[in-house]
């Protein structure tokens, strides 16, 4: 039995364990302690292998590139980059995570709606490195800073995609991009400056789409700008941005389009507008973060403590919650979850329970409802599905409990590819001025 959320290696064994990359789950949290973040090669290998086939068959000249918001790791970098993938990177410590693996710079695009002077240098120093333009204020510092760099402009489509409020980004009141009324005086400006190359504009909608058409009407719209700074300004944009978006099941009740589905019908848009525009075929960008990396990650839990409201819920609560999986409480985000140690059978008689995180907010509920053997206790590992995007990269260090490991399963290994914390990294930025510690040490000495 596999579910649409199970990452492509998932199985469980003849002993009724849950398998990732071929390796026994059970096995993997006594190796690595829980929680444990289990990430699946093959899935991530797998899902942009889908995109690029779809990709190089109906838009050949194209550059997918990797939203590393989703899980910003050296290790996830190296396979995307293995892939032909490039990276967008919003700050100036996911493009130090590019360099200190030696991402190709021209295949790195920065985004961020208040960029730092800092990271537009940076970006700038890396030569080949694209910069998303998003506002004036981005403008107003690169000709400041005054060197040669390539760009794009971010703009708000004003598309409506059915998502949640807060990961919907293509509205006119967004924050983010410049509003389209805004675009002939940014033209304006990049205009006056030489060293500013306009490569072409980027819209991304949201997160978590699951239609197909917001898509294509934010291609339309885009390429009806090209259309008109083609006649106006003579200039034959070469690269086109459509951002990312596109969603994954987390439970059964999602309902995403296929990778291929959304790519077919998009180029197929793209292509007849630009007959239609009469404009020279740009480079196709697309910036996949959730549906690259989100269904590869596991969270691996112990069960812990349990509580029977008299005539009301079961609580069951894990040794992790939303410091590793804030997504929930943020977002009322839905994840399904199993047992990872034993296989339900017909004969297990089930139960629901609401499985609870182990932080202290009433509100730390990873699953409100989750059915499960009516015996399940603490000798019991539960594993949470769809758990690789916006997880560990959205974690925090809530309650002061260490961040959990990450281990990569994959090519018959099985590696740390981020180390769990310590108590000691806990306090590795914490400062106690000299002052305070002689007081507390004077005061010790008062007390005994
Ligand atoms: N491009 C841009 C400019 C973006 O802002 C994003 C995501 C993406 C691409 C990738 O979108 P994706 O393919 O992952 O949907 N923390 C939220 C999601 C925030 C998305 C932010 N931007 C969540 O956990 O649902």
């Amino acid at each position: 039995m596999s579910f649409p959320y199970y990452p492509n290696s998932a199985k469980y064994n003849t002993l009724g364990h849950l398998e990732l990359g071929g390796y026994d789950t059970v096995e993997l949290a006594e190796r690595f302690a829980t929680p444990l973040y289990v990430l699946d090669e093959q899935t991530i290998r797998e899902t942009a292998r889908e995109y690029k086939l779809a990709l190089d068959e109906f838009y050949p000249n194209n550059l997918p590139i990797f939203a590393s918001k989703a899980l910003s790791l050296q290790a996830v970098f190296a396979i995307l980059q293995q892939e032909g993938f490039g990276l967008d990177v919003v700050s100036a410590g996911e493009l130090y995570t590019a360099q200190s693996i030696n991402f190709p710079a021209h295949k790195i695009y920065l985004h961020g709606n208040n960029k730092s002077r800092a990271e537009l240098e940076m970006a700038c120093d890396l030569k080949e490195t694209r910069i998303i333009i998003d506002n004036f204020s981005d403008l107003e510092i690169l000709k400041q800073i005054n060197k040669p760099v390539s760009v794009l402009i971010r703009l708000t489509p004003g598309v409506e995609c059915h998502t949640h409020d807060y990961i919907k980004t293509g509205q006119f009141d967004s924050k983010f991009g410049f509003d389209p009324q805004h675009l002939e005086l940014a033209l304006e400006e990049i205009k006056q400056n030489s060293n500013i190359k306009l490569l072409g504009l980027h819209a991304h909608i949201g997160s978590q789409i699951f239609e197909t058409t917001p898509f294509e009407d934010t291609a339309r719209i885009l390429l009806k700008k090209y259309q008109e700074i083609k006649q106006k300004h003579g200039l034959e944009l070469e690269e086109l941005n459509l951002g990312g978006g596109i969603g994954i099941h987390y439970t059964l009740q999602d309902d995403p389009p296929a990778i291929r589905t959304v790519i077919k019908g998009l180029t197929n848009t793209i292509k007849s507008l630009l007959a239609e525009f009469n404009l020279k075929e740009p480079k196709l960008i697309v910036e996949p973060g959730r549906s690259l990396v989100g269904r590869a990650g596991v969270t691996l839990y112990k069960l812990g403590a349990s509580k029977q409201i008299p005539q009301g819920k079961s609580y069951l609560s894990v040794d992790g919650g939303m410091a590793d999986n804030p997504r929930p409480i943020t977002y009322q985000a839905k994840y399904s979850a199993q047992l990872a140690n034993r296989l339900v059978s017909e004969k297990d008689k089930l139960q629901n329970f609401t499985i609870a995180g182990r932080y202290c907010e009433s509100g730390d509920i990873l699953i409100e409802s989750l059915q499960l053997p009516e015996n399940t206790n603490k000798q019991d590992l539960l594993a949470v599905f769809g758990t690789g995007a916006y997880n560990y990269a959205m974690s925090s260090n809530y309650n002061r409990v260490p961040k959990p490991a990450m281990v990569l399963v994959g090519g018959g290994e099985a590696e740390i590819v981020l180390q769990r914390e310590t108590l000691e990294d806990l306090l590795r930025n914490d400062v106690l001025p000299s002052r305070l510690l002689k007081a507390s040490l004077e005061h010790k000495e008062a007390i005994h």
